[in-house]
């Protein structure tokens, strides 16, 4: 029977990778269920593997963001966002415009490309473990490893100094706050958006192989190359999704290896599994935003309930892969499962542009952290370790390691 009150959002979770609460049930009794915004209005909650993925391929189904899923401390308008240097992000846009970039964007994303990178890659991973090690036992992974590879990773698609990475994550974390002060979160924006606007110029004026440099000669089917503005809008967009995301996926799953640790001795014994591995850890913990938030175009049907044209969507692709109609036993994490279509990747036209590189990071990265540290554990228990329920995107704030 279809549930027709808006219940509140509730994504408090029990313990540190459990699911909100409510998904379980709503997956089964309502997979399409009315909810109340954090910000008062009202929308639908998405749980389903089937109707969170009909709705990301739904040609009706908008990815402009018009409300909020989170509370946020400040809120900017849409004057003080285009200003700050973020305002033309295509990852909020529908065709024919999110198509221009994207299109622009996977011919930059080549498989060659990703090959030149895996040397550096593989040195940025040995040199965080070389600094883990340094400074333990006990040392925290987060700081010594979760963060500086896909940072320092990110600074090399770019051909960006190391140097600025320390800045651009301490910038990003207040981004992804949720209670910071409007100069504080401008600051940080701006400050993103400048130096990525003197990286643009640097590499105007001597250009490299990196995917700065590919962009900036890269010319779309309308022939207009993209102009400065554009290039710091894309570029503050992917060093923001492709570094955030990341470091919290390498934090979560050593956090799930360290408490199921069984799966951590399977992958120490047969580390030719690190690559399920790492698609379980995406499966298992989904980080991202809290839900993928979307918007009706038509008045349309989503499981079995009647949307109005403009009503929120909240795709809940955590509560997707975990919804045992696709995964059998999903809530278990077993680094052995045979790997099968999940959505931490999203699906559709958004679908993560970074994932092959994200995967490869991981890949590398796990793998020679349980070589490197095969008696690796937490100094903690798992439901004493600080987790980000204060920010945009979940994940550890510290995880407090030995070996
Ligand atoms: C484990 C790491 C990552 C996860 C879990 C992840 C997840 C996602 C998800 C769920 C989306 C879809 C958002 C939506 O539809 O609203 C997305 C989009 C995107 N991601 Fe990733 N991402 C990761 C790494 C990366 C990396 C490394 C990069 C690039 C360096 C990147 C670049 C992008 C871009 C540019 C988009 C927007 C695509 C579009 O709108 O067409 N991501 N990502």
């Amino acid at each position: 029977m279809p549930q027709t009150q808006p219940q509140p959002l509730d994504l408090a979770r029990g313990c540190p990778l459990a699911q909100p609460e409510p998904y379980a049930r709503l997956r089964s009794e309502a997979p399409v269920s009315p909810v109340r915004l954090p910000d008062g209005g009202t929308g639908w909650l998405v749980t389903s593997f089937r109707d969170v993925t009909a709705a990301l391929a739904h040609p009706q189904v908008s990815a402009q963001r018009h409300f909020q899923t989170s509370v946020n401390s400040v809120t900017l308008t849409p004057e003080e966002y285009l200003a700050s240097g973020f305002g033309t992000s295509f990852i909020g846009m529908d065709p024919p415009e999110h198509t221009r970039y994207r299109r622009l964007l996977t011919g930059q994303f080549t498989v060659r490309r990703l090959k030149s990178l895996a040397p550096s890659i593989e040195r940025i991973v040995d040199e965080c473990l070389d600094a883990l090690e340094a400074a333990g036992p006990p040392a925290d992974l987060v700081t010594d490893f979760a963060q500086p590879v896909p940072s320092q990773v990110i600074c090399a698609l770019f051909g960006m100094p190391y140097r600025d990475s320390a800045l651009f994550q301490e910038r990003s974390h207040v981004i992804f706050r949720m209670e910071r002060g409007k100069e504080e979160l401008l600051d940080a924006m701006t400050g993103m958006a400048d130096d990525m606007r003197a990286l643009v110029r640097k590499k105007r004026e001597s250009p490299d192989t990196s995917l700065l440099s590919g962009l900036i000669e890269a010319v779309p089917e309308d022939g207009t190359p993209l102009t400065d503005d554009e290039l710091v809008a894309v570029g503050n967009l992917m060093m923001i999704a492709g570094y955030e995301t990341t470091a919290n996926v390498i934090g979560l799953g050593v956090l799930a290896l360290m408490s199921f640790r069984s799966q951590w001795e399977t992958l120490r014994e047969q580390p030719e599994l690190v690559d399920r591995a790492v698609e379980e850890i995406l499966r298992y913990t989904t980080v991202g935003p809290f839900c993928l938030p979307r918007t009706a175009k038509a008045d349309l049907e989503l499981g079995g309930q009647q949307i109005r044209a403009g009503d929120p969507l909240l795709l809940a692709t955590e509560s997707a892969n975990w919804d045992p109609a696709q995964f059998p036993r999903p809530e278990e994490f077993d680094v052995t499962r045979r790997p099968k279509r999940h959505v931490a990747f999203a699906y559709g036209l958004h679908q993560c542009l970074g994932q092959e590189l994200a995967r490869m990071e991981m890949r590398i990265a796990f793998g020679k952290l349980v070589r490197r540290f095969p008696e690796l554990s937490l100094t903690v228990p798992a439901d004493q370790v600080p987790m980000r329920t204060d920010m945009q995107i979940y994940g550890a704030h510290t995880l407090p390691v030995t070996w």
